[in-house]
């Protein structure tokens, strides 16, 4: 067994929030594995690449010039963190992670994360293919409306009208997309606790990733 807590599940399922307070509380790394995709699309939109040329991506995804420095990340050297939440720089990241050959260049990137600290890694396949031997595999949900009304809180957005349904839309299309891909597909390895938190608080869920750590 490895020293990496695994919580994988669609986007804006709280994950990533879920994932760095318990590195947070359990004194271990943090691994945005998303945030990686995120970059290979940035990077390739600078360098005029197309998010479809297989080939060309995955040499810009061997080579990304990136350094996480606590909260921020540096690509080529400019400070990227905000840019890369961008709805679009989701799309591009979620079709660059359709390709077999920019997957298999952040493979080895993504395990040298781990160090004898341990680590906590959020992604689509960290239990499934990144971390397999994970010492603790979360696959955490929420309903599509759950979570659209969670990304609209962000961003300050209400509960209804048209901003929302595009933000609902958005998500649905992402996760279709990333359930139906061929390579590393989105879903909940077999051995993998699932945890719907759709009526939880961040706090509730965190606790519950713990207890299941601590038993
Ligand atoms: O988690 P986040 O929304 O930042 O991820 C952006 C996109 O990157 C996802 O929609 C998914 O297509 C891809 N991704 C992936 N494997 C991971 C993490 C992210 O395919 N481990």
């Amino acid at each position: 067994r490895l020293k990496v807590i695994a919580i994988d599940g669609p986007s804006a399922s709280g994950k990533g929030t879920v994932a760095a307070r318990v590195a947070n509380v359990l004194n271990r790394d943090y691994l945005d594995s998303g945030a990686l995709y995120r970059l290979t699309a940035l990077y390739a939109r600078q360098q005029h690449i197309n998010w479809q040329d297989e080939s060309g991506v995955a040499v810009l995804a061997k080579n990304l010039p990136v350094i996480f420095h606590n909260e921020c990340i540096l690509l080529d050297s400019k400070d990227v963190t905000a840019e890369i939440r961008a709805e679009d720089i989701g799309m591009g990241a979620s079709a660059v992670a359709a390709l077999p050959a920019v997957r298999d260049a952040l493979l080895q990137r993504q395990r040298n994360f781990l160090t004898s600290k341990g680590l906590v890694a959020d992604g689509r396949d960290m239990a499934t293919v990144v971390f397999p031997q994970a010492e603790l595999k979360i696959f955490l949900t929420a309903s599509a409306t759950v979570r659209a009304q969670r990304r609209a809180l962000q961003f300050g957005i209400a509960n209804n009208g048209i901003e929302y349904q595009q933000i609902l839309t958005d998500i649905e299309k992402r996760d279709q997309t990333d359930r139906t891909r061929l390579v590393a597909p989105l879903k909940p390895a077999c051995d993998a606790k699932i945890l719907d938190t759709s009526l939880l608080t961040i706090e509730e869920s965190v606790e519950k990733v713990l207890d299941w750590y601590r038993k």
